[in-house]
């Protein structure tokens, strides 16, 4: 039935209640609201730390001793366990034989986890890496696709206090290689290898060639996916090491609020990937409130996060946050046209999805391949619609609501970054009206500014960068501790703490903001999160090539969807044909995978230049959007502008 209440128009903007239907069940009401501003912060965290169980409560929300001068600790004196938070506590609770995953694979094969099987998995498996010799405190790297051993193998090295560290498995060999050096990682599990739209993908010659180029010895566990019998070699095959260990029960280690939980690399504004640590409980509570207030996960629920768990989306919202709370997560190795473009529908309807979260990328695809395929199944178990990684458009928030809402469900647009380990900014679906084209308020307990560059705050309706202005459970560790990196994302700014997010945002007269992409030279398309300068060094790597920017564009059809698109100008005397284009996306491919190569190539004599040298990206993305360019009078080179728009790759 569809009991939504009409859309309305307020002061000029379109506003969208959520259903009474909806509001009568969320998990989170105005009154919670309320009392998160009566306790105040940091105490308002309190309850969401409750949402956890700790074999030892905390002593105080959090540390304010050490004032600015950091390290900041949330729940200190607090200890537990994350898997025992997401495994053992349901079991324990008589919800045993309730299913924990139920994964779908790219062959249409299907495989559910019930919580006692988690657990009985999670337990051989966290048994035979300390056999292997892992140790608490070890970094045990994680390459792998989307399949149930990968948040099996999470799990189990939360278990014994290893932090894992998961490299998402379409990055290249070099990569992998940067990343196991950098976390001073001596464990890998991998697998044979993957399928990819119907092809299979040599996983384990890409991870043999990182492991030789490593400095120090790699000890390799091996899922066999493809193929049962492959020969694992030297390396150890994961279900002999499973089946070995069956039946062992491993004793959750007992770990303080601020110990390690897990590494994940992400791409920053350098040229070198970023290491971001995530504390234990910390992290958790973060996650586990959010998913509960936010995507109003319950232990009835079944969620469907889309994202890879390869990227922290996939960490927070398809294993740790739904586990903490005893949901079922649903876990997906294909992509939503292979076979038939209507695959994730028919996923939904079988499964009884409650909730859905994906990116706006995704949902713009949905919309060009049309809501006939939606359509054709019944979605009436969806409850909850919700978005991530960029911003969402008027028209794609509608069509989404609409074609998979069925008009009825609610949808959070929500805001954050691996570097916040957790959502920050979003409505709360049972409390808040819906501003279509806006993410919403700032969370309860997380409050944000937008500033200028000195870090002053901007007048409503101006942009500005956006600022968190108090510390947050899900912030990353080096946050806390003011330092190395940190430190250049935290500043005091008049006696008050700033993290600056990169991201650009207008606030609104109330109090919604919308964000308008980054301020940095991060890239985001969909999932993927990648370094301009990154993807820009390994173009100018090739031969031939005397400069190079990347931009994100958006394809030419009616719907507008992301993608990588280079400008690249040859050396004088080289052609910029297809096999250099080739040659290009190689290079990409090489230096940090498939994910990163760009979609479209265009050759220019020349890239637009400031007076003092520096590309402008502006102009590029304006061109490559078919936007209009401004005024270009600022540039040394103005002529070359409206060059590039004949030249565009199409
Ligand atoms: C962007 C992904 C607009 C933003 C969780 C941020 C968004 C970057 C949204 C982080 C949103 C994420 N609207 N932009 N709802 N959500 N972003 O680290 O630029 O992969 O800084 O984390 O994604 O990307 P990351």
């Amino acid at each position: 039935m569809d009991d939504s209440s009409p859309d309305e128009t307020d002061g000029g903007h379109e506003w969208v209640t959520p259903p009474e239907s909806f509001v009568e069940q969320a998990n989170v009401t105005a009154a919670d609201r309320e009392a998160f501003r009566e306790a105040g912060w940091p105490e308002c965290w309190r309850r969401p730390g409750d949402l956890l169980d700790w074999g030892c409560g905390f002593d105080a929300v959090l540390d304010e001793d050490d004032g600015d001068e950091g390290p900041i600790r949330w729940f200190p004196g607090g200890r537990l366990n994350a898997s025992y938070n997401c495994v053992d506590r349901h079991v324990e609770a008589g919800r045993g034989d309730e299913t924990a995953l139920a994964w779908e694979g790219k062959l249409g094969e299907t495989r559910t986890y019930s919580y006692r099987e988690l657990a009985d998995e999670v337990n051989a498996f966290a048994a035979a890496l300390r056999e292997l010799g892992v140790e608490e405190g070890d970094v045990v790297t994680l390459y792998l696709p989307m399949i149930p051993e990968l948040p099996v193998a999470m799990l189990a090295c939360a278990r014994i206090g290893a932090p894992h560290s998961v490299v998402f498995a379409g990055f290249s060999a070099d990569a992998l290689a940067t990343r196991l050096s950098g976390a001073d990682s001596e464990y890998l599990v991998t697998c044979d290898g993957y399928y990819r739209r119907g092809a299979a993908l040599d996983l384990k010659r890409r991870a043999d060639n990182a492991c030789v180029s490593v400095g120090h010895a790699v000890e390799q566990v091996v899922v066999n996916r493809l193929d049962d019998d492959r020969p694992v070699g030297d390396h150890r095959a994961y279900a002999d090491l499973v089946e070995t260990h069956a039946g062992a029960e491993v004793e959750p280690v007992s770990r303080a609020s601020d110990d390690l939980l897990f590494l994940i690399y992400t791409s920053g504004t350098t040229g070198e990937p970023t290491l971001v640590r995530h504390t234990t409980g910390g992290y958790l509570t973060h996650v586990t409130w959010t998913s509960h207030a936010v995507l109003d996960l319950g232990p009835d629920d079944t969620h469907w996060c889309s994202a890879d768990v390869g990227w922290i989306t996939g960490h927070s919202y398809a294993v740790y946050g739904p586990l903490a709370l005893g949901a079922t997560t649903v876990l997906y190795e294909g992509t939503p046209d292979h076979p038939e473009t209507d695959r994730l529908w028919e996923i939904i309807e079988r499964n009884g999805v409650d909730v859905f979260y994906t990116a706006p990328t995704s949902i713009r695809a949905f919309m060009k391949w049309g809501e006939q395929h939606p359509e054709r199944h019944d979605l009436s178990s969806l409850r909850l619609l919700g978005t991530v990684g960029e911003p969402i458009d008027e028209t794609a928030w509608h069509w989404y609501r609409n074609h998979v809402g069925d008009g009825r469900c609610p949808v959070v647009d929500t805001w954050w970054q691996t570097e916040t380990g957790g959502i920050v900014l979003s409505t709360l679906p049972g409390v808040d009206r819906m501003r279509p084209g806006a993410v919403g308020k700032s969370l309860p307990g997380i409050e944000t500014v937008v500033v200028d560059e000195r870090g002053h705050r901007v007048a409503d309706g101006e942009a500005g960068q956006l600022v968190i202005t108090r510390p947050w459970p899900g912030m990353a560790r080096s946050l806390c501790e003011g330092t190395d990196w940190g430190a250049r994302r935290t500043r005091t700014v008049d006696g008050q703490w700033q993290y600056a997010t990169g991201d650009n945002a207008v606030r609104d007269e109330d109090g919604y903001l919308h964000l308008l992409g980054r301020a940095d030279d991060v890239l985001k398309v969909s999932d993927r999160r990648l370094s301009t300068t990154e993807i820009e060094s390994a173009i100018v790597g090739v031969e031939g090539v005397a400069e190079a920017a990347v931009v994100v564009g958006e394809d030419d059809d009616a719907v507008r969807q992301s993608e990588i698109h280079a400008f690249v100008s040859p050396e004088s005397n080289v052609a910029g044909d297809d096999a250099l284009r080739g040659r290009v996306r190689t290079a990409v491919e090489e230096a940090i995978g498939p994910i990163a190569a760009p979609d479209a190539v265009t050759f220019a004599p020349s890239l637009p230049k400031t007076r003092s040298g520096k590309v402008v990206r502006r102009y590029l993305a304006a061109i490559a959007n078919g936007e209009d360019l401004g005024d270009t009078s600022a540039l040394r080179n103005p002529e070359v502008v409206g060059e590039l728009e004949s030249l565009l790759d199409r």
